[in-house]
């Protein structure tokens, strides 16, 4: 039997157990005293770069235009992680979707269990990412849903309560989708290459889109354990829609990791393995993680802009010289993906494996 059509061992709802009333974490959940939240000194100075994409969606002053564009360039070569406001998704959009989806994961046990996921696609409702038996679990449960391409997508799959939810995914994806047409033409510019480069690269109109809702019930013993495992998005570019009233997100920043501070009204976007590869290593896909607490459940909504799964994705030739030789080998989407579904998160182990040796 294929080892993707069928989870190792019975699902458990991370939900359920946060909602039983347990005071001791499973095993499942404790991670190594290495791999916990406060291993690993937190910085409380730096924060992630803000910037208003208002001066290139909106001004026509050059200057403003060019400054804005020199620091996404900066946020990309530095961070790999920058929140954006003005980014032309409407605020009242994000928080119903965002309520939407926290109303669907308070619905009766039952009723998210029709949505139930398989490693296969992973469409649905989901507790875990990765086939290893006996592997430790995150802290989280999820919904994965495929919007582009056409193709790929099964509205029959997509949650029929709350009432308007398919109305609303579908007017956020399209908001979502057309952000991210925006940024990969600043990225192509930023990068020196023509500004379709990077949507070409990903196989133009046929560009992959899908979205991750993540839940984290409140946790009995946050600091044993991680919400989402230490990774870096192995698509293109992910646009994350935070929980407006609780942090989690935590970006590496040399041996630091850094919490991201949510801001009103913001989205958080991110730099993913195949833009790494692309930018022949000029931008960084970095890695972060999700803790959790005891006192408060929260919700986001990652939104992963992805290549086409069977085009070959490799260093753009432009990026490529004698003093800067390709740092990747080639790989298609969909052989990459495959890696994680079966792994799970491990860091940046992946995008590092592409590695050429030199
Ligand atoms: C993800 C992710 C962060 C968050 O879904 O890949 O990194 O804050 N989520 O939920
Ligand atoms: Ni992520």
């Amino acid at each position: 039997m294929n080892c993707l059509q069928s989870w190792p061992e019975p699902i458990v709802r991370v939900q359920s157990l946060s909602d039983s009333g347990i005071h001791v974490l499973p095993d499942r959940y404790i991670r190594h005293p290495s791999d916990r939240p406060s291993f690993t000194p937190i910085s409380t100075h730096a924060n992630i770069p803000v910037i208003d994409l208002h001066s290139l969606l909106a001004a026509r002053d050059a200057r403003l235009r060019q400054a804005t564009l020199d620091r996404i360039s900066g946020a990309c070569r530095e961070w790999g992680f920058f929140q954006v406001v003005n980014h032309g998704v409407r605020p009242e959009l994000m928080k119903s979707i965002r309520q939407l989806w926290r109303d669907f994961f308070h619905l009766p046990l039952e009723a998210k269990q029709v949505y139930a996921n398989s490693p296969a696609t992973y469409e649905g409702y989901g507790s875990r990412l990765g086939v290893e038996k006996g592997a430790k679990l995150d802290w989280s449960d999820y919904f994965f849903l495929n919007y582009l391409p056409e193709s790929a997508r099964d509205e029959n799959k997509w949650p029929t309560t709350p009432e308007s939810c398919r109305e609303l995914v579908h007017e956020y994806s399209k908001a979502v989708v057309e952000l991210c047409g925006i940024l990969m033409k600043i990225l192509s510019v930023n990068l020196g290459l023509e500004g379709d480069h990077l949507q070409n690269a990903f196989g133009g109109d046929d560009v992959g889109a899908c979205l991750r809702v993540n839940y984290y019930p409140k946790c009995p013993q946050p600091d044993l354990t991680l919400g989402i495992s230490p990774h870096s998005d192995p698509g293109g570019m992910t646009i994350l829609l935070p929980d407006d009233d609780v942090s989690g997100l935590q970006v590496r920043k040399g041996e630091h990791w850094v919490t991201v501070e949510p801001i009103p009204d913001a989205l958080i976007v991110n730099l993913g393995d195949q833009i790494q590869v692309i930018s022949n290593a000029i931008y960084k896909s970095v890695e972060h993680r999700v803790i959790v607490n005891s006192i408060k459940e929260r919700v986001s909504l990652a939104y992963f802009y992805n290549p086409k799964g069977d085009l070959l994705i490799e260093p753009a030739k432009k990026l490529v010289s004698k003093d800067r030789p390709a740092s990747y080998s080639a790989m298609t989407f969909d052989q990459y993906r495959l890696f994680i579904r079966q792994s799970g998160l491990w860091g940046k182990s992946q995008v590092e494996s592409l590695k050429c040796s030199q």
